[in-house]
C-alpha cells in the first residue's frame, strides 16, 4: 500500500513511524514534513491547504492511501477532493469538519444528540459581551470563564480564568478581530481524550489519554496546543471508554449521518469526567497532539489497515484492537517564549535519538537540524507502567539541547502517584 500524510508536527512522525510497521506499507510519503519526517518518508514541499496540489500529488505518487493530520486541510475540503480524485482518504469532508471547526455547529450537533457538554452562548457583538460575562464564570458561581474562539485556533484560543479583566480582554480580543467569541460554563474533573476511528455509524475507541494545555508544572500559565500526554489512564474505571462510546461517540457519529455529514476519520472527544459523569469539553476531526505520539506509542495493530478499512467502509469488519501493555509518556520540548513567538533558528543537539519526534524542526545548509515553530518535538517513552515510561521520556529529554527550551516536568505524575480519582 502506497501511504501519504498530510502535515508537518510530531503527529505526524508519529502516524508515520506507526504506518512503516505495517507490512501492508510498501512506500510512505509525507507532504511537508519536517527535518524528522525526513528520515521515515518521502517529503513533499505542497500546500497542504490546497485540494488541487494535495490530489496533485497524491495521483502523481500513485497513492492507495491520504491520511490527513491536521484539522485546517479538513476545514478546506481537502479530503473531500481527494475522494471524488479515485483515491482513499483517512480524514472528513469539509461538512463533517464543521464538528471541530465551528463550535456552534458542535454545540448544535451534540444538544440534538443529547450529549452532556458545556452550557454555552455565541457573543458576536460586543455590545452584549459584559452582560454575556455575567451569566458565566464566578459571576453565576463557577470556578471560571471559559472564553474560546468560535473558530479554529490551534489550542491558543481558548482563555480559562477567575479573573473577569483576563477573560473580558480575551474575548474583546477576539470580537476586535472579528472572531465570534463562545462563553461557556466550567467543566470541573479530569480530562480524557479518546479518539475513536470512526466510518457512519461504527466507532472503534483508542486507547483513553489525557493531555496538559497549560504551558508550566502544576496547570500554570497560558494554555498552548499541548506541552505533554500518557496513556493509558489508570485512574479511569472500567467501562468507562465503553461509556463515553455509547453515551458521546456514537450518539454524534448517528446524529452527523442524520444530518447527511456523516463522519470519515478520527473523531476526537475531548471530555471532563465531571461528578455528573462524562462532559464534552470539545470534538476535533482530527488526531490530537501530542496524545497521538502516546497512543500510537501502544497499538499493536496494523495502522494503514485500520485507517484504509475506515476511508473504505469495512470498519465495522475490522478484528478488535491489539495493544501493547504498559504506558506511554510523552514531553514537549517548546522554544524559548513559547506560547508567545518562539524564539527559531538554533541548532537542536540529540534530535536524532529514537523516540524523539519532530514538530518545529528544519535541516539548515550545514546539515544542523534546527527549530523552526513554537513546539519543536516530542520525546516518547514508554515502560512497564507510568513511572516507567516518565522515567525514559524524561532520560530521553535530559540528552537534547535546545538554548531557551522549556518543557513541563510533571507529565503523568499525578496518575503515577496514585493522585488522580473521579468525584463520586
Ligand atoms: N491535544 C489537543 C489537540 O490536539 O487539540
Amino acid at each position: 500500500m502506497h501511504v501519504l500524510v498530510i502535515g508537518s508536527g510530531a503527529r505526524e512522525h508519529a502516524l508515520l513511524l506507526a504506518l512503516r510497521r505495517d507490512p501492508e506499507v510498501t512506500a510512505l510519503a509525507v507532504a511537508p514534513g519536517n527535518a524528522g519526517t525526513a528520515a521515515v518518508a518521502d517529503q513533499y514541499d505542497v500546500d497542504i491547504t490546497s485540494s488541487e496540489a494535495v490530489v496533485a500529488l497524491a495521483t502523481k505518487l500513485g497513492t492507495d492511501l491520504v491520511v490527513v493530520g491536521p484539522e485546517v486541510p479538513l476545514v478546506l475540503g481537502v479530503a473531500d477532493a481527494v475522494r471524488e480524485a479515485g483515491i482513499a482518504c483517512f480524514g472528513p469532508s469539509r461538512d463533517a469538519a464543521r464538528i471541530e471547526g465551528s463550535k456552534a455547529f458542535a454545540k448544535d450537533v451534540m444538544d440534538a444528540a443529547g450529549v452532556r457538554t458545556a452550557r454555552s452562548e455565541i457573543v458576536d457583538n460586543p455590545a452584549h459581551l459584559d452582560a454575556a460575562l455575567d451569566r458565566f464564570g464566578p459571576a453565576a458561581g463557577e470556578r471560571a470563564w471559559v472564553v474560546k474562539d468560535d473558530g479554529l485556533a490551534a489550542g491558543k484560543g481558548v482563555v480559562v480564568s477567575d479573573d473577569r479583566d483576563a477573560a473580558r480582554a480575551h474575548a474583546a480580543s477576539l470580537l476586535d478581530s472579528g472572531h465570534p467569541v463562545l462563553l461557556e460554563s466550567f467543566l470541573d474533573g479530569p480530562e480524557v481524550s479518546l479518539f475513536c476511528v470512526v466510518d457512519g455509524e461504527t466507532v472503534v475507541a483508542l486507547l483513553p489519554a489525557q493531555d496538559f494545555k497549560r504551558v508550566g508544572d502544576g496547570d500554570s500559565g497560558p494554555n498552548t496546543g499541548g506541552m505533554g500526554a500518557y496513556a493509558p489512564l489508570p485512574w479511569l474505571p472500567p467501562g468507562t471508554v465503553e461509556q463515553i462510546v455509547a453515551e458521546v461517540v456514537e450518539p454524534v457519529a448517528a446524529e452527523l449521518v442524520r444530518r447527511g455529514s456523516s463522519f470519515s476519520g478520527l473523531l476526537y472527544a475531548g471530555l471532563a469526567m465531571t461528578s455528573r459523569g462524562p462532559s464534552v469539553v470539545e470534538f476535533n476531526c482530527r488526531f490530537g497532539d501530542p496524545e497521538t505520539q502516546s497512543v500510537l506509542a501502544l497499538l499493536g495493530t496494523p495502522l494503514a489497515g485500520l485507517l484504509h478499512a475506515a476511508a473504505t467502509g469495512s470498519l465495522a469488519e475490522q478484528p478488535p484492537l491489539v495493544w501493547n501493555d504498559g504506558a506511554a509518556v510523552t514531553v514537549v520540548l517548546a522554544a524559548e517564549n513559547y506560547p508567545g513567538r518562539p524564539r527559531v533558528g538554533d541548532a537542536i543537539i540529540g534530535a536524532e535519538a529514537d523516540g524523539v519526534l519532530h514538530a518545529g524542526t528544519a535541516r539548515r545548509d550545514d546539515g544542523a537540524i534546527v527549530s523552526s515553530g513554537g513546539r519543536v518535538l516530542s520525546v516518547v517513552g514508554t515502560g512497564a507502567d507510568l513511572t516507567a515510561a516518565r522515567d525514559a521520556a524524561y532520560a530521553l529529554m535530559g540528552s537534547i539541547r535546545l538554548p531557551g527550551a522549556h518543557f513541563r516536568t510533571d507529565i503523568g505524575l499525578a496518575a503515577a502517584e496514585g493522585r488522580l480519582a473521579l468525584d463520586g
